[in-house]
Order: structure tokens, then sequence, then C-alpha cells
């Protein structure tokens, strides 16, 4: 009988790569039960913060952060990777692994004072994070949460992103790369 989220999310051995234990969540998205134990966990942190609008991290951000969304009866907002959205876009550029990556949000997708929380599967070196944070602020909002389902602690993310004040929240944790 799987008790918590982690007990849905598989672990897939050497992939992209050779080495890499991949933390795989369509374990955990295919079942109703874990589904809706981990859409409503990552809200509870949040019971009595005013919360404007959801915003997801492609892609799999996208999945959680709009039954997020819907839950707390609020807007979704996709920060998507480059050349997706179709309207005027601020883009935040940030490192990976190999070289750069560009991600981007409709330049009206937030008004000035509003209160964020950030959605995404799973924190590992907090580069993907941090740029849709960069983003949200440019437009003047305020990021009031990250919400993720997994934190890899070894990889530094948490750190990276309390360093900027930010309030990290994680449904749980892996060891091993
Ligand atoms: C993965 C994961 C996070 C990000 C975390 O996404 O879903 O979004 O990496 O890594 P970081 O903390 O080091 O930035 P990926 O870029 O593989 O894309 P996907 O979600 O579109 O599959
Ligand atoms: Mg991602």
């Amino acid at each position: 009988m799987k008790k918590n989220v982690k007990d849905y999310i598989r672990t897939i051995v050497d992939f992209p790569h050779e080495g890499i234990l991949f933390r795989d969540v369509t374990t955990l998205f295919a079942d109703a039960r874990g589904f809706r134990m981990a859409i409503d966990q990552l809200l509870t942190p949040y019971a009595g913060t005013r919360i404007d609008k959801v915003a997801g991290l492609e892609a799999r951000g996208f999945i959680l952060g709009g039954a997020v969304a819907h839950q707390l009866s609020t807007g979704f907002v996709p920060i998507r990777k480059k050349g997706k959205l179709p309207g005027q876009t601020i883009s935040q550029a940030y490192t990976l692994e190999y070289g750069e990556a560009v991600v981007e949000v409709h330049d009206d997708a937030f008004q000035p004072g509003e209160k964020i929380l950030l959605v995404d599967d799973l924190l590992a070196t907090g580069g993907t994070a941090e740029a849709g944070i960069k983003l949200i602020e440019r437009l003047g909002a305020e990021v009031v949460g990250c919400a993720f389902v997994i934190d890899l602690p070894e990889l530094g993310g948490r750190k990276k992103l309390e360093a900027m004040g930010m309030d990290v929240y994680a449904l749980c944790e892996f060891e091993g790369l």
C-alpha cells in the first residue's frame, strides 16, 4: 500500500544518461489517489495566504499548476520555453548542465502587486525556478511561494531560492543523483 506521495514516484536508472537516477512523476500523475494527494499537499502551506495566480514551469509544472489553480479558484499562467508563446513576451536565460536555455512569459500575464504561487515538479539546481521568479518579479508581481513535488537537496536549489528570499516547499526529497 502506497502511503506517501514519494511512494508513487518511480526511479528510472541511467536516464537520460548513464549514471543518472531519473525521478519519474508520470506514475504519480497517473494514479488517482497519488495525484489528488500531491495536489492537496501542495496547497496545505498556503491556507490563509493571498494568492492571485498560479504560475507553472513547462512542462510538468503545467500539470500540477493547472490543478492547483483550479483548487484555489485562481488563474494559471504558463512560463514557457522559448518561442512557444504567441503574444508579446519577456525572456530570461538560465544555465543548464550543458549550455543555456530561455524561458518566457507574456508581458501582460502578471500585474504589479499580484501575489503568485510558482509550481513545478522538481527542484534540482534551481536554475529553472530562479528564471521563472525573475520573470514574475520583472513584471512587478510578488512570488509568495515556490512549491515542488520533489527536492533534490544535493543540487542546492533550495539554498539558491532561499538566498533570494523565497519560501520553498517540497513534498519529498531524494538523495542520490
Ligand atoms: C526539469 C524539471 C524542472 C527542472 C529542474 O525540467 O521538470 O523543471 O528540470 O531543474 P533545475 O532545478 O536544475 O533547473 P526539464 O528542463 O527537464 O523540462 P520538462 O519539465 O519540460 O521535461
Ligand atoms: Mg521541468
